[in-house]
């Protein structure tokens, strides 16, 4: 695929982002850009954005956008980032405004939102049955996806562990947040990018999901390269691919 990459995956927490995100960067070569792995990454280094994410993450809040968009916006700058995927972020309608209005400005719209659709009742399992590697960022599941010996990464035998996060507590702070804050921004893409939108139901395995969200952006680039560049007539700083 020659067209540059410019994708979000979007989804309420432990929806299976990080899981179809590496699917998803491998497919169409692009750079998978996490803003919880980069705050992660932020804390365990102890960088100013670290002090200031770290307590927010705990408790399962939003860090603030003055945090967030700075350092998002800067990894889009970088040449290497030219071809994305966005997971995690934009979390909040101020998040969207920038991240269109920066993309708007470059020329360079997105051209896919993928729309995680998975029950709320499925989600505390998968939260709470989560283990990860923390050199690597390689996710598991007690029960979905276990590890070929129980609490050892797969690759180096390290120790699993668990995120400070993932716990039934700090899910219903999350999940609240995410319902007030963070749909908010799929109804922004659907009102200015409708056609970028990817609806896909994560409550199933996760090769079919990943099948289904293959076959819909193959599907989406190929309407794109066969139609008229559109033109955006809702809002200046919104764009449309
Ligand atoms: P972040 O790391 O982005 O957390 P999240 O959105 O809550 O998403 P998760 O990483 O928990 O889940 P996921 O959807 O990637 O699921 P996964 O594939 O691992 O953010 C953490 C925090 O950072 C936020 O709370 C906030 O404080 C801060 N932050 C980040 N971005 C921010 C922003 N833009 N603005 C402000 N603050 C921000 O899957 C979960 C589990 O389920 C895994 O164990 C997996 O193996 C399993 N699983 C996956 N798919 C399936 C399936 N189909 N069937 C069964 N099990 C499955």
């Amino acid at each position: 695929m020659s067209e540059e990459c410019r994708f979000i995956i979007f989804g309420p927490p432990a929806a299976g982002k990080g899981t179809q995100s590496k699917n998803i960067v491998e497919n169409f070569k692009c750079v998978h850009l996490s803003t919880g792995d980069l705050l992660r990454q932020a804390v365990q280094e102890e960088t100013e954005v670290g002090k200031q994410a770290k307590e927010f993450m705990n408790k399962g809040d939003l860090v603030p956008d003055e945090v967030i968009i700075g350092v998002v916006i800067d990894a889009l700058k970088k040449p290497q980032n030219s071809s994305f995927l966005l997971d995690g972020f934009p979390r909040s309608l101020g998040q969207a405004e920038a991240l269109s209005k920066y993309l708007n400005e470059n020329g360079t719209p997105l051209n896919a939102v993928v729309n995680l659709n998975v029950p709320e009742d499925v989600l505390e399992e998968r939260i709470c049955g989560r283990r990860i590697h923390k050199p690597s960022g390689r996710s598991y599941h007690v029960k979905f996806n276990p590890p070929k010996v129980e609490g050892k990464d797969d690759k180096t035998g390290e120790d699993l562990i668990q995120r400070a996060d993932d716990t039934a507590e700090a899910l219903k702070t999350r999940l609240a947040n995410f319902n007030a804050q963070t749909m908010p921004v799929l109804e922004f893409f659907k009102n200015v990018q409708p056609n970028s939108i990817l609806e896909i139901d994560g409550n199933k395995e996760m090769d079919q999901i990943w099948n289904d969200i293959n076959d819909g952006l193959e599907t989406k680039f190929k309407e794109k390269s066969n139609s008229a560049p559109a033109t955006n007539v809702a809002c200046e700083n919104c764009v449309i691919s």
